[in-house]
């Protein structure tokens, strides 16, 4: 059988009576970059804050390489390889982009931290403060600051929002890239269907908190299901 790198079985999460995941379960194979979309509101932001150990309250479990990680802090399980983007981590947006890494990488790995930057095209940069970067630029340190350490899944939360199409696929030829040499596991949510189709290996479809479907990106174009749940959420 193959060894997933990251596994949710069963999750689900409620917010008062409302269910924001109702037994969701998903398993994506070491080395794949599987593709998280759904309509607004599908509970695809509550997945990876359940995944990446965010959430207060949830039920079911979570494997990281066949461990069970539902117990672990953020923290720990960033520690066990496991990181995420956030669309605003810059928080020290008056440092460089250099020392922002370094911050990240804070045992001072700098390795890494020139390695991450060269793959990223961000290395003419490096001396540049973070808040005078392009939105563009801002965006790959954001992806730069989740790389540090090589993690071993990574969790992205809509990381092209807010760019031009050309960005967009820059990005999502960048991570493919990144992949590849580093035999990292994604799991991407984005609502670009272009870079979806154009980078992922598979597909889950959230609606409703529940997974509508999961399958190929040809299998996933072809549904029904999906045509009437995007078609649905846009003429309410
Ligand atoms: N902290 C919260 N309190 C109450 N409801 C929430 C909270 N976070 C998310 N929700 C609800 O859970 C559902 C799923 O949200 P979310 O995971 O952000 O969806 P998506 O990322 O797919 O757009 C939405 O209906 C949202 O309103
Ligand atoms: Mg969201």
């Amino acid at each position: 059988m193959t060894q997933m790198a990251l596994e949710g079985v069963n999750l689900t999460r409620q917010f008062g009576g409302f269910y924001a995941l109702r037994n969701v379960n998903i398993s994506v194979p070491q080395g794949e970059i599987r593709g998280l979309i759904g309509p607004n509101g599908a509970g695809k932001s509550t997945l990876i804050d359940v995944l990446s150990g965010r959430a207060s309250k949830w039920q079911g479990q979570v494997f990281v390489d066949g461990q069970d990680v539902g117990k672990c802090s953020p923290r720990e399980r960033r520690n066990r390889g496991v990181a995420r983007s956030f669309q605003r981590t810059s928080i020290f947006s008056s440092r460089t982009v250099r020392d922002q890494l370094e911050l990240a990488a804070h045992w001072g790995d700098d390795a890494n931290v020139d390695q991450v930057m060269e793959q990223l095209g961000l290395s003419s940069k490096q001396h540049q403060v973070a808040s005078e970067l392009g939105y563009g630029d801002q965006r790959l340190l954001d992806l730069a600051l989740a790389l540090i350490g090589k993690p071993r899944v990574l969790l992205l939360d809509e990381p092209a929002a807010g760019l031009t199409m050309e960005e967009s696929l820059n990005l999502a030829h960048l991570l493919r890239d990144l992949v590849k040499r580093w035999g990292i596991t994604v799991l991407l949510v984005e609502h670009d269907m272009d870079v979806v189709f154009s980078i992922c290996d598979q597909i889950t479809v959230l609606n409703l908190g529940e997974v509508l479907i999961d399958g190929t990106v040809a299998e996933v174009r072809a549904s029904p299901l999906v045509v009437a749940a995007y078609l649905g959420r846009n003429v309410t």
